[in-house]
């Protein structure tokens, strides 16, 4: 190895064969993201290495996670305004350029996470060569946060690949591995690690011609093909995201309708396109969800503690489900409930999941081979965590923790997944009480990301830190709530739910409810959530929020119930089910929805924000945000209920509130904590319940 200059965030080690080896390896962090200052000094080091003529260059990450995770998001949150905004990216498209037009052969060497910024880096390289290993994840997930690749990325993709696999990856935001890259033509080699070196030297030593697109790829960035195409990415977006919600999309579409033959007037129309969405409302939003998810993420790097051996208890809907779950992130997990058969169906539906994750089936035996069925309970002695997932009955929970946890390993956590007891009436029997802790899962567990950690002044609170943890370890979102009842999201959304069957009860039909909460953001609406969480259940917490907290749960929820009609599993609920979609029968044609069905849903939604920010049952008034984002899909470009309430104006808000007071009576009674919001968020966390 030749002369090699140690500079922050990269440096440079030119070989015997004059081939430039540029390592990323950013300063003071795991990962590689490119911040305005890493992208200067990756720019200076282009011009140091050019001024010394190599045969070639190779970029590289020291970083064992990957090559380039994108760009620095939290710096999105300072561009104050489109000229602001547009310098930005202008700079980055600059220096990107300046990559691609090098005098000699550039081979971006992938392993890892390769997106956004870093996946338009590579882009601009001459060659791209990634590992083959599912860990290598390449993808442009822009639109995530709400806007488009913007440094050359969405210019440079689509002549390489053609439109459709180009519209694929950045429409959808979606990753894809190496063997998938190459398959597209993203990336020209996908080969194994050892492997990686060799492939980058020869393509400099011997640079083939560049990845060209096939003839057909080609023909569908032509001018007469555009628009017709245009049209069907539209039609597509636009059954999944609303133009005035999510603008991002469409903007991309358009950009490349409007330019695709000519780089230098695309080039500038991105730049545009990307400073105009970065400044509004639903990136800004987004972004806020994005940072608030990293927020909840670092909340489990508090404590070293890592897991390895899991025990379930009660292999029913949740504990099934968080096992196979928990053994798809890798960790040894027993199994138990009562009976080996009633273990089986759980089993076969972990087996469907770790088909649909990882294909290969290899990868699905040793997944298998970790979730062992254990109806004896042998697993307790050996878990570093138990978590318990039996039916909703206290004294049956009591029962059982009495005879676990002697069994138990000093230092191991003991959970439950109760979504409505409180643990002060769970612990009472427990030679060790401060050692329980509530692990909330939400169903489906595969799905749903968020974990409410449940804890109140008993609870010890290195176990809460371990908890927190272990929910990072099985890749879930933790966040920190007090053990009242109904938690947090769940005591949001009933209030929800509920005056959605108000409706329906009024003879609201009941697509229109699900169309009007829709409209306003959420991924489902209220009637088919409610019918697919289960009627039953739905109308179990709303009995104990009601018994807690006040309130009536609707005449209607309960008369469904009793006629057997409980939602999606019993094939009829609010909606009748046929091969489990629901059947949405069409209002009539002269039916005139009234203008406050959305406001009456989402106002006592957001009653309850209050009402929960006034009790605290969450340290950080950011976290009841990422909590009803990730544990219900609130519509995420709205940056989260509270923050609604403080874009909307607390004042205007409360006078919608009390105007639907007078007219439905108390359900809508303003919460105590209205008019005092800022000091809510202003407040010192508070561990105390
Ligand atoms: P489930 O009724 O589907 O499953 C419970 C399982 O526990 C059954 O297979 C039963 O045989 C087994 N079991 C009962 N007593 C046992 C014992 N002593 N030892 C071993 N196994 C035993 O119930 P589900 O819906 O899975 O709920 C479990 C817990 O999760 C409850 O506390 C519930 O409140 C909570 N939860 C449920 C959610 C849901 O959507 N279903 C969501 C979040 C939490």
């Amino acid at each position: 190895m030749g002369d090699q200059e140690r500079k922050p965030d990269l440096y440079t080690v030119i070989d015997d064969d004059n081939i430039a080896w540029m390592h990323l390896d950013r300063q003071g962090s795991g990962t590689n993201v490119l911040s305005a200052t890493v992208l200067e000094r990756f720019y200076d080091e282009l011009l140091d290495i050019t001024e010394r003529s190599p045969r070639g260059l190779v970029i590289l990450s020291d970083k064992k996670n990957g090559f380039v995770a994108g760009a620095d998001v939290g710096e999105f949150t300072l561009l104050g305004n489109h000229y602001e905004a547009l310098t930005a990216i202008q700079r980055g498209q600059e220096v990107f350029d300046r990559l691609a037009a090098l005098p000699f052969p550039s081979v971006a060497l992938i392993h890892g996470f390769c997106l956004g910024g870093g996946l338009e880096m590579a882009l601009a390289c001459r060659y791209r060569i990634a590992r083959d290993d599912p860990g290598t994840r390449l993808g442009l997930p822009e639109v995530r946060l709400g806007i488009h690749p913007g440094f050359g990325g969405s210019v440079r993709l689509t002549p390489l690949v053609g439109a459709l696999h180009a519209m694929d990856l950045m429409l959808s935001g979606r990753t894809v591995d190496g063997r998938s890259a190459k398959r597209m033509g993203v990336v020209d080699y996908a080969v194994p690690e050892r492997d990686l070196k060799t492939a980058a030297r020869s393509l400099i030593m011997d640079p083939p011609f560049p990845h060209q697109p096939t003839k057909l790829q080609a023909l569908s960035n032509h001018a007469l093909v555009r628009p017709l195409l245009a049209h069907v990415f539209c039609r597509q977006v636009r059954k999944k995201a609303r133009r005035d919600h999510y603008p991002a999309p469409y903007a991309l579409i358009e950009l490349w309708k409007q330019h695709a033959e000519n780089e230098r007037a695309m080039m500038h129309a991105e730049a545009e396109s990307v400073a105009e969405l970065i400044t509004g409302p639903t990136a800004q939003n987004l972004i806020r969800v994005f940072l608030l998810q990293e927020q909840l993420k670092a909340l489990g790097r508090q404590s070293g503690f890592r897991a390895r051996r899991v025990h379930v208890i009660g292999a029913g809907v949740m504990g099934g489900d968080i096992a196979a779950w928990c053994a798809s992130r890798g960790l040894q997990v027993t199994l138990e409930d009562q009976s080996p058969e009633r273990i089986a169906p759980a089993m076969k539906r972990a087996y469907r999941l770790f088909k649909r994750r990882f294909k290969r089936t290899r990868p699905v035996q040793e997944a298998m081979d970790r979730l062992m069925p254990d109806h004896k309970g042998l697993g307790v002695e050996r878990a570093d965590v138990v978590i318990e997932a039996i039916f909703e009955n206290a004294d049956a929970k009591r029962a059982l923790y009495a005879g676990l946890e002697p069994r138990m390993q000093e230092g191991a956590l003991l959970a439950t997944n109760t979504s409505s007891i409180p643990l002060q009436e769970l612990r009472s029997g427990l030679a060790r009480p401060e050692r329980l802790v509530g692990l909330h899962f939400f169903n489906p567990v595969a799905k749903m990301q968020l974990v409410e950690i449940v804890r109140d002044a008993e609870t010890d609170p290195e176990v809460v830190a371990r908890a927190t943890a272990f929910t990072r370890t099985i890749d879930r979102l933790p966040l920190p709530v007090t053990s009242t009842p109904g938690f947090l999201v769940n005591r949001i959304l009933l209030p929800y739910l509920l005056e959605a069957v108000e409706l329906e009860n009024e003879g609201v039909p009941p697509a229109e409810i699900d169309r009007a909460a829709v409209n306003f953001g959420m991924p489902m609406g209220p009637i088919e959530l409610a019918d697919t969480v289960g009627l039953d259940i739905c109308l179990h917490v709303g009995d104990i929020l009601a018994q807690h907290l006040g309130g009536e749960v609707p005449q209607r929820l309960r008369d469904l119930v009793q006629q057997g009609r409980l939602g999606r599993k019993s094939g009829e609920g609010f909606y009748r089910y046929k091969k489990g979609k629901p059947v949405k029968q069409r209002a009539r044609k002269d039916y005139r929805p009234a203008a406050d069905i959305a406001d009456r849903m989402v106002l006592r939604m957001l009653n309850e924000v209050v009402a929960c920010l006034r009790e605290k049952v969450v340290d950080d008034a950011d976290h009841l945000d990422a909590g009803m984002v990730y544990g219900t899909g609130f519509a995420p470009f709205r940056g989260g209920p509270l923050h609604y309430i403080e874009t909307e104006g607390e004042d205007t808000l409360l006078e919608r509130l009390r105007d639907l007071e007078s007219r439905y009576g108390p359900r809508f009674e303003p919460d105590a904590g209205w008019g005092d919001i800022a000091g809510f968020r202003s407040n010192e966390p508070d561990n105390e319940t």
